[in-house]
């Protein structure tokens, strides 16, 4: 297969976490006897510093022609300590993901067996954890109207959907729970909130097209709680823009680092895969970021694109990095191995043959069992 992928390393430890990724990629082109061609472009802060914009035009143009963007992360903290900056690199990945319109943000938690006492929870509680959070990503409190009051002491955020921003995304968690274990959770604040009971709306009417999927509702404040009382017992969760965004942070550390969780974030036309954490400005160009998260991303668009023996090829290889203890100081604080050994461990294991050969595919689609 022929793929062109516009490479966005972005801010802090993005270049080092994405250049693993696109080194896993190679390995898996050469390989598999793929060609995928990688172009780079700035967003974020970087793309402030050169150009006065966080996402120039160029960088727009080339996502659009691309068939997948792997992303790697945006932020710098000289912007997080100034409110009255008018230019952030965040509007960057905002406006991306607006103009691509990638309504759907896919992040699946699954704990990693082997990294079970990595958890800030009991190994019991989190054993058997597997979910997939359906963010929707291109609507509410992030995009609707700002305003200021004249005197700068007032200012408000407007939380609005119309049911066809639901209905979509709504469509594709139900897809996914239904793959998966019939099992789907919407998450909202519908004691309070007007746009919480249009999602209840919307997505009661969509769950009688599938009746094999139990549909249950949580309130977003119990949601929280939940998620670290008994996570193994979610297996999709659908929420709107800003929950999804805290849920999912949250949700990521059960599984013992924010390092592991990849996602994807896809359209009609568009997608792009990257991982959930940020940019982590205290680690940067130190060589101790964990490259996980954005080569399970790669597996992500890997899967994506239907290259299910390739995404298992490259899961595999994750787990034998974990197995073996090659892994960055997140995971061992007494690990000698930095970004880029754990980059190349999993870029030469891609190839190992016998890990991947006779396993089902079916059960690796997205969201699935296997595949993260
Ligand atoms: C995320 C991030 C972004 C978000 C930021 C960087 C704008 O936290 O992808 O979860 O809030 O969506
Ligand atoms: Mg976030």
């Amino acid at each position: 297969m022929k793929l062109k992928i516009a490479l966005l390393p972005g801010d802090g430890i993005g270049p080092e976490v994405a250049a693993q990724a696109v080194a896993c990629l190679q390995a898996v082109e050469e390989h598999f006897g793929h060609t995928f061609t990688f172009s780079e472009a700035l967003v974020g802060a970087i793309a402030i510093e050169k150009t006065g914009d966080p996402l120039p035009e160029t960088t727009l143009n080339l996502c659009k022609r691309a068939d997948a963007v792997l992303f790697g992360a945006i932020g710098d903290p000289k912007y997080d300590n100034d409110p009255g900056a008018k230019v952030r690199p965040e509007q960057g990945l905002l406006r991306l993901r607006k103009e691509l319109g990638l309504f759907s943000n896919i992040r699946p938690v699954k704990v990693f067996p082997t990294l079970l006492d990595k958890s800030p929870l009991r190994k019991e509680i989190v054993s058997g954890t597997d979910f997939v959070i359906y963010r929707e990503l291109t609507g509410g409190i992030y995009f609707g109207e700002k305003k200021w009051s004249e005197d700068g002491t007032t200012a408000s955020d407007l939380c609005e959907y119309h049911e066809s921003e639901i209905s979509r995304i709504a469509h594709l968690a139900f897809k996914a729970a239904k793959s998966r274990r019939q099992k789907l959770t919407l998450v909202d604040k519908a004691n309070v909130l007007e746009s919480s009971r249009l999602w209840r709306k919307v997505v009661t009417k969509i769950s009688e097209s599938y009746p094999e999927v139990t549909l249950n509702y949580l309130f977003v404040d119990n949601a929280a709680m939940q998620l670290i009382l008994n996570p193994s017992q979610f297996d999709v969760i659908l929420t709107e823009n800003m929950f999804g965004d805290i849920l999912s942070d949250e949700g990521s550390v059960i599984g013992g680092s924010i390092g592991l969780l990849p996602s994807a974030s896809v359209g009609t036309e568009n997608a792009m895969f990257e991982p959930i954490h940020g940019s982590y400005p205290q680690a940067t160009g130190k060589n101790i970021a964990n490259p996980i998260a954005s080569i399970l991303s790669a597996a992500m668009l890997l899967d994506h694109f239907n290259l299910k023996e390739e995404a298992i090829a490259v899961v595999n290889a994750v787990n034998k990095a974990l197995k073996k203890g090659l892994v960055t100081p997140d995971l061992n604080p007494k690990s000698k191995y930095g970004t880029d050994d754990v980059g190349h461990f999993i870029a030469s294991h891609i190839s190992d043959e016998d890990d991947y050969r006779g396993l089902n595919k079916e059960n690796i689609g997205l969201g699935k069992s296997t595949i993260i």
